[in-house]
């Protein structure tokens, strides 16, 4: 009866550590799913805008929307722009598992844009956002997915002329 308690024990014990070193491997295998819980959209990444073709980087590469020196920013540069109809695509070097999209809009002067955003994962598109009133910084939360790339669509311009004027993209996975 003793002996079987204690065996019971030190397989509960057992049990217990193989749970616990599950439980960090997981937990470190998510991290890295979802791409260390920081922003994946950066120049060290490696992410490409698939659209530039057909986009304009006003001030060449300053104009990025992956830099990190954001705060220089005027009304001739600093900002990525598309015309109408078309759209901005950001191609991610690996498939993050993601949960929140930030857009900084140009917003030197008061504005509204007319946008949809879409996720692209193996060829499918899913809308995560759609307005008429989107201005300055957008955080779009979504359910979390696995992301291969973004697809920011200028549907109707802004309230001053047609073109979609990004700043700045994050892309990460927060805590909810
Ligand atoms: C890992 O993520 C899954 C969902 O993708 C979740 O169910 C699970 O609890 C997470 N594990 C850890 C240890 O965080």
């Amino acid at each position: 009866m003793k002996q079987s308690f204690l065996i019971n024990l030190l397989i509960i014990g057992y049990i217990q550590t193989a749970n616990l070193q599950c439980l960090n491997v997981c937990s470190r295998i998510n991290s890295t799913k979802r791409g260390n819980y920081l922003n994946v959209l950066n120049y060290h990444n490696g992410d490409l805008i698939s659209s530039k073709n057909k986009n304009q980087f006003n001030d060449y590469n300053d104009g990025s929307p992956f830099r990190d020196e954001i705060y220089l920013v005027t009304s001739y540069f600093g900002f990525l722009m598309c015309s109408l109809g078309q759209s901005i695509q950001i191609n991610l070097i690996q498939k993050y598992e993601l949960n929140t999209l930030k857009i900084w809009l140009w917003d030197r002067t008061n504005r509204f844009y007319t946008i949809e955003v879409f996720i692209i994962f193996e060829n499918v598109e899913t809308r995560i956002y759609e307005s008429n009133q989107a201005q300055s910084i957008l955080t779009i939360q979504f359910p979390a997915q696995k992301v291969e790339s973004f697809r920011i669509y200028n549907t109707g311009g802004n309230t001053v002329n047609s073109i979609l004027h990004i700043i700045k993209v994050e892309a990460y996975y927060k805590f909810q």
